[in-house]
């Protein structure tokens, strides 16, 4: 296993352990919403977005404790309740995810709705309740997390997304589209990692580069997955994009264009890390798998 792998692996045992603790099905009469909840949060998934906080963090001299892993779980479940809304028949209507029936299939779409609506509103409780996380950073994330996931964010970007179905939009609106759909929420991982460890100006800013990047290297690596990636390995179905008439890096550039452009995104973000020096070798090796993926 090499040096990211065991990252890997260990940003995923701390999110899945504080997800667990923050998810917890109580057979109370509502109960049922809690175990859509832990259905969606169980699924798995890569946990790119906690290990993006940690990994910063750690750039920065912070090891992840319980404050850094309170920013990772927080994130994961604002992330969970965007794929759980994303998938409903009145959204991109996908029947697969995290190579599970949706949230909706298995529990239909008015759970499904509130199992959404809850994971977005639990993980402020589980940021405002963080231990070892100060007042100061408390509030720096919160804000962080609610700005990247609202209008100016990754709602935005789900609202441009719908409403340009069936339309050719241009490139400069699509972009916003991916930043905002997108790439807020990777851009968050880095401010709260930076928010953790108490960065410097010029820290935070080339973390924000490099977070930029990240988000369009990863929706074109979406986008380009939709058309030739394998549903087994996705976990997700194919062809969902083009069913839903979606504009895309894909359908906007072409393949091979939308590629070049994910390697040439993914050469400035390892640019942004060069102050960093030895420390941001992680995040250096994630963009490059980020790039390479096929699930
Ligand atoms: C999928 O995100 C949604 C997009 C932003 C394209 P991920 O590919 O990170 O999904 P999981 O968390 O691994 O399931
Ligand atoms: C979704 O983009 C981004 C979100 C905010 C969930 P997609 O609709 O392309 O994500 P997938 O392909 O369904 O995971
Ligand atoms: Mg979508
Ligand atoms: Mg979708
Ligand atoms: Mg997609």
């Amino acid at each position: 296993m090499n040096g990211l792998e065991q990252r890997m692996e260990e940003a995923a045992a701390l999110a899945n352990r504080a997800l667990a603790a923050a998810v917890v099905p109580d057979g109370s009469p509502q109960g049922i919403v809690l175990e859509a909840m832990r259905y969606s949060v169980d699924a798995g998934g890569k946990r790119i977005r906690p290990l993006l906080v940690i990994e910063t963090a750690r750039m920065l001299g912070k090891e992840p404790g319980e404050d850094v892993v309170a920013c990772a779980c927080a994130v994961e479940m604002v992330h969970t309740y965007s794929l759980i809304h994303d998938d409903l028949p009145c959204m991109d209507d996908d029947d697969l995810r995290r190579g599970q029936p949706s949230c909706h299939v298995k529990f239909g779409e008015d759970i499904a709705l509130l199992a959404g609506d809850a994971l977005l509103t639990h993980a402020f409780e589980v940021l405002a309740g963080a231990q070892g996380l100060s007042d100061h950073a408390k509030a720096q994330c919160c804000l962080a997390l609610a700005r990247a996931a609202g209008t100016g964010g990754m709602l935005g970007g789900q609202v441009i997304d719908l409403q340009s179905e069936g339309k050719k939009i241009g490139g400069a609106l699509h972009r916003q589209m991916c930043q905002l759909k997108t790439g807020a929420l990777f851009s968050v991982c880095g401010q709260m990692g930076c928010a953790c460890a108490g960065a410097s100006e010029e820290q935070r800013q080339a973390v924000e580069r490099y977070c930029q990047s990240f988000g369009l290297v990863f929706q074109a690596v979406d986008d380009i997955l939709d058309v030739c990636g394998d549903e087994a390995a996705l976990g997700k179905p194919i062809g969902s994009d083009e069913a839903n008439h979606k504009n895309t890096f894909v359908t906007l550039y072409g393949l091979e264009k939308a590629r070049q452009m994910s390697r040439e995104w993914a050469e400035q973000g390892i640019l942004a890390l060069a102050p960093f020096g030895a420390a941001g070798q992680t995040l250096q090796e994630l963009m490059e798998l980020l790039l390479n993926r096929k699930a």
